[in-house]
């Protein structure tokens, strides 16, 4: 029988691109999502791309009782890769408790549903924020952790240290926690891609909807960083090439390879893109203009930042692949593709 993966948070956006990427990779998809930030009808994306619809529960993870009638009603879950928290910087300055209660609260589950019903595997979706600003760039995974500049970053740092606790007291298991960049781009078949219940807050999806109309002017954070053009630079990864990675993530746990029980990877292309190039990138591929401003800072940004992925390269095997070119038609194609879901 195929091996079973609970994909929590798995109707969000880089979830359902994963699910994409399990099943066409051989794998049973059960998807748990309380659909807070995302939607049912995502389940009929991936169910026309793949031919498959992953099973799937509505729950919150933080209900305990929830879950672990999750786990009995389908008996032998393999591993879980775990996408579920709230993910918005500036809103978990504002709003930490609700911060720590999702993220920490779901995460502490999940680890007692591993203990409780022998789920020996767990892929963890943290983030290049633990980094915050390094000195020395890119980044590998030895760079320092800091202090997170906000409570959403400090929920990564504290359940990777609930994870390597975990697994320091309990024999047999494994995870391996994975720092994403900054995904991008949607599934080439325009069927899945980022849609948030409110409106998006990072920059790609402003400029799509820029682009469309829906927004009259971008504001370009700053340019005054000590950055060739003065913007922000950052590593921009296509989000099916970040999917694939957790394919081989779970591949890795599967083959119980090397002797550390907990692993960590960067997830980048190694390319560090300043805002403005992205803004050029679009507007040359789609030979279109995008009406932009520039505007003071946005706090709690940092000015650079890109990732050093070799590691992922020479342990997972994985490498993103995907030319920016691809990330900007994608994108577009799904902006376009939201334009008609909202107007009909
Ligand atoms: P998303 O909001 O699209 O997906 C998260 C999903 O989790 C949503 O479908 C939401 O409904 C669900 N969810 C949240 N709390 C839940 C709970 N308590 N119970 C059940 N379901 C719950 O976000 P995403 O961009 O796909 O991010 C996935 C993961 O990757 C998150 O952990 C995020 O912090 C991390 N991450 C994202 C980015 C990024 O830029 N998108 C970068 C680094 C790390
Ligand atoms: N930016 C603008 N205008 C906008 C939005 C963004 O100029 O309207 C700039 C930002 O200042 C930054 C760059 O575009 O220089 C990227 O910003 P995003 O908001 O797209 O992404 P961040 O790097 O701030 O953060 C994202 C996610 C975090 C995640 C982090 C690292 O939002 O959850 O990537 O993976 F932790």
């Amino acid at each position: 029988m195929n091996k079973l993966v609970l994909v929590t948070g798995g109707t969000g956006y880089i979830g359902s691109h994963t699910a994409v990427e399990l099943i066409e990779s051989g794998y049973q998809v059960l998807i748990a999502d309380n659909l807070m930030n995302s939607r049912r009808e995502v389940l009929e994306g991936i169910r026309e791309i793949t031919g498959i619809r992953p099973f799937f529960e509505e729950f919150d993870l933080c209900d305990m009782q929830k879950l672990i009638a999750c786990c009995n009603k389908y008996e032998k879950i393999d591993a879980i890769i775990h996408f579920a928290a709230l993910k918005a910087v500036g809103e978990s300055v504002s709003r930490p408790l609700e911060y720590y209660e999702n993220n920490l609260g779901s995460m502490i589950n999940l680890l007692k549903a591993m203990r409780d019903f022998g789920i020996p595997g767990l892929v963890f979706s943290s983030s290049c924020t633990v980094y915050g600003q390094p000195e020395n760039l890119p980044v590998t995974e030895e760079t320092p952790v800091q202090k997170a500049a906000s409570p959403y970053g400090n929920t990564k740092q504290v359940s990777e240290e609930m994870i390597a606790d975990f697994l320091a007291s309990a024999e047999g298991y494994r995870a391996i926690s994975l720092r994403y960049f900054n995904p991008v781009g949607a599934h080439a078949s325009a069927l899945i891609g980022e849609y948030p219940i409110g409106p998006p807050l990072n920059l790609v999806p402003i400029i799509t909807q820029t682009l469309i109309g829906k927004r009259s002017e971008l504001h370009v954070f700053g340019n005054d960083y000590n950055t060739p053009d003065g913007t922000g630079i950052r590593d921009y990864i296509h989000v099916v090439d970040l999917a694939k990675a957790h394919v081989a993530a779970i591949r890795r746990l599967e083959e119980r390879k090397g002797n550390e029980p907990f692993e960590v990877f960067n997830l980048g292309t190694g390319k560090g893109l300043s805002v403005l190039e992205i803004i050029a990138a679009f507007e040359k591929v789609l030979d279109m203009k995008v009406n932009y401003r520039i505007v003071p800072r946005r706090p709690g940004d940092i000015g650079c930042i890109y990732a050093d992925a070799s590691k992922a390269g020479e342990i997972l095997g994985w490498k993103a692949l995907a030319p920016f070119e691809e990330v900007v038609l994608s994108a577009w194609k799904w902006e376009q593709q939201i334009n008609r879901m909202t107007n009909v």
